[in-house]
């Protein structure tokens, strides 16, 4: 066993599954820079590892109707961010299901995962939205989602 190898069993054994959950879903270092260019306006840059790869392949192919808005971009940059999503979109059997509405947080590892959120806490002025993860999730945006690194606005 090396060290970084038995760093990381030391910590997943303390932490639980968190460690190893938050891992996976972890932001890849090779991010083309139109990916926070042009997904990162509007809310923060999801992990590729938050859908499946036909999940991003739905949300790519409707950029111009998303969510209520437009999100178009050029169809050279529309390929790129295509790629890179589908290439480091989730190969885990349990998320790997294709969303409904192209929603993360319509999945039903999502709504599992959230059971003990009420339903008030997701309208707090300080949430708005489950999509809005960087409310609660401290790290979200480099794709951590640890329990230890929870905090609900209270308002
Ligand atoms: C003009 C603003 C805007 C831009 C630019 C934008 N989005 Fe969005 N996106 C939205 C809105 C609004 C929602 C719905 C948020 C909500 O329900 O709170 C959304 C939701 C999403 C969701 C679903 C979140 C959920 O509920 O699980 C995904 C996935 C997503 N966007 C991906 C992208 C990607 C990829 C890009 C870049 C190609 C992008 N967005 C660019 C406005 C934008
Ligand atoms: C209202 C606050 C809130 C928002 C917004 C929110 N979450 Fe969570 N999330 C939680 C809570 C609370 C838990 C449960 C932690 C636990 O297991 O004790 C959780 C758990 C998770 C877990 C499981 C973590 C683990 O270690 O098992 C993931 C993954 C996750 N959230 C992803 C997301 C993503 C992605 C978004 C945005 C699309 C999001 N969350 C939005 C509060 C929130």
């Amino acid at each position: 066993m090396n060290n970084r190898f038995k760093t990381y069993v030391f910590w997943s054994l303390l932490l639980g599954t968190s460690v190893v959950f938050a891992d996976k879903m972890g932001m890849p270092t090779d991010a083309p820079a139109s990916y926070e260019a042009e997904c990162a306006s509007c809310h923060m840059a999801f992990p590729p590892a938050l859908l499946s790869a036909k999940s991003w392949q739905n949300v790519m192919s409707s950029l111009d109707k998303h969510f209520g808005t437009d999100a178009s971009v050029d169809s050279k940059t529309q390929a790129d961010i295509t790629s890179w999503l589908v290439k480091n979109a989730t190969t885990r059997q349990k998320y790997s299901e294709t969303a409904p509405e192209n929603r993360i947080t319509k999945t039903s590892w999502f709504i599992r995962k959230h059971d003990e959120v009420k339903a008030d806490v997701w309208k707090r002025a300080g949430v708005k939205s489950p999509a809005n993860c960087t409310a609660c999730h401290l790290y979200a945006a480099k794709g951590n989602f640890s329990e230890n690194s929870i905090k609900i606005p209270a308002k």
